[in-house]
């Protein structure tokens, strides 16, 4: 193991009806919240008038419109609406485009400059207003982590703000939120999931504790999602999923492991700053092309323990040949979800291959991971996704 240094302050309000606790979470951190949603849904479901209701002691101002890939420009807003009015906390209710573009409000309102200064780290993260969320899809984590994905498209970039000022304060999970979410978010919430542990799995050195938990968190995954897709309404899968993919992107699975690079994720941020693509879906389609591309006299004993203990494929074969089924039946498995599993089907071609791969990979950017790559290797694996 790797020595760590690890805290995640975030209390996780989970179950069935945990929303009426929002009143007294909110009470401590101040009267003035900024309510942040995205494109619509909570107002569908109902969820946007039961905040309201929750919160009539309070003073609520409002950004909705938050974008899936949320843009710096929501972030600017946001700061301004924090800046000009006082706001005390900021309450997120969404999926994770919601929250992170939440987070960096929340950095950006204590900011007297542009706050893409602090998401690029021109500037650091000193100081943040409190985060609450309430998360109605179940995918990137964000709800358990001090990440905020933003995406400037003037400049082909997705980068990731990550600072301990950005931990949401608290997390609400109620699972029925998540009953609505469409089959294909709830596939694509699943593969980024899933990403985010292989992402911590394939690296070393790992620990037995730690293999444990990141395959147990795989193969919870990999069984809800089956069921929720049939189910939507499912409630015990529906609890697991969110519960999974809160843990997924969260060090608390890997403690110890060494650092990845978190390659697949590097390769899917450069598809969505070029081509506003589904999060989860970009990975789905990358992974089983970088897996192979990484498959090694080095990696292919992660490989085994992989198909092995995850995917139930019988020890006694050769390992290469484990290792190249494991990969197989990933695929297989993400496209069983119904994900589109090239980058044609999502409207990617070649055109941009040698530039992405240069943000990706150029000035040895990837030199440093498990298994390093140059920018010919990531443009290999752009093409054999196409
Ligand atoms: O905008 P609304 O109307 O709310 O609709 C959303 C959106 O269209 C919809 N949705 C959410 N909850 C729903 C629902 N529809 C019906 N019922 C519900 N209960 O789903 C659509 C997608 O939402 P979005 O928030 O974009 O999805 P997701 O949670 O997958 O977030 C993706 C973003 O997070 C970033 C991704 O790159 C992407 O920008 N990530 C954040 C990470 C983090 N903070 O740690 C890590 C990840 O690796 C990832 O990069
Ligand atoms: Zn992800």
């Amino acid at each position: 193991m790797v020595n760590f240094d690890y805290c995640t302050p975030t209390r996780l309000v989970f179950g069935k009806g945990v929303i009426e606790k929002l009143p007294s979470i909110m009470q401590p951190l101040g009267k003035k919240i900024l309510l942040v949603y995205g494109g619509g849904s909570i107002k569908k479901t109902g969820l946007y008038d039961k905040v309201l209701e929750l919160l009539t002691d309070f003073e609520i101002y409002e950004l909705s419109g938050v974008e899936p890939n949320p843009k710096y420009e929501s972030v600017v807003a946001g700061a301004k609406i924090c800046r000009e009015n006082g706001v005390e906390a900021v309450l997120a209710v969404g999926g994770g485009s919601v929250l992170d573009c939440s987070k960096s409000i929340a950095a950006g309102a204590k900011y007297d400059g542009d706050p893409w200064d602090l998401i690029t780290y021109k500037v650091p993260t000193t100081s943040a207003l409190p985060i609450v969320d309430i998360m109605t899809l179940s995918a990137t984590g964000s709800e358990y982590d001090a990440n905020s994905v933003i995406s400037r498209m003037d400049m082909n970039i997705k980068t990731c703000l990550k600072s301990d000022h950005i931990f949401p304060t608290c997390s609400i999970l109620d699972p029925t939120y998540t009953f609505t979410v469409s089959k294909r978010q709830t596939a694509a919430g699943a593969a980024d999931a899933i990403s985010h542990v292989f992402e911590k799995y394939f690296t070393a050195p790992t620990s037995d504790l730690a293999d444990g938990m990141c395959e147990a968190v795989i193969k919870s995954i990999m069984k809800n999602v089956k069921i929720a897709l049939e189910d939507p309404c499912d409630y015990d899968a529906r609890a697991e999923l969110m519960v999974d993919c809160a843990l997924a992107c969260n060090n608390i699975i890997a403690l110890g492991n060494g650092a990845s690079g978190w390659v697949a994720h590097a390769i899917e941020h450069a598809l969505s700053a070029y081509y506003d693509i589904t999060h989860g879906e970009g990975l789905a389609i990358i992974t089983p092309h970088w897996m192979r591309k990484i498959l090694s006299e080095k990696t292919v004993d992660r490989f085994v323990k992989y198909g092995v203990n995850v995917l139930g494929i019988e020890p006694a074969l050769d390992k290469f040949d484990i290792a190249n089924k494991a990969i197989d039946q990933t695929y297989e498995f993400f496209k069983s979800l119904g994900i589109p599993m090239t980058l044609g089907e999502v409207g990617i071609n070649d055109e941009k291959i040698g530039e992405m791969a240069n943000d990706i990979a150029g000035d040895d950017k990837l030199k440093k991971c498990y298994v390093p790559l140059s920018t010919e290797d990531v443009a290999e694996i752009l093409r054999a996704s196409l």
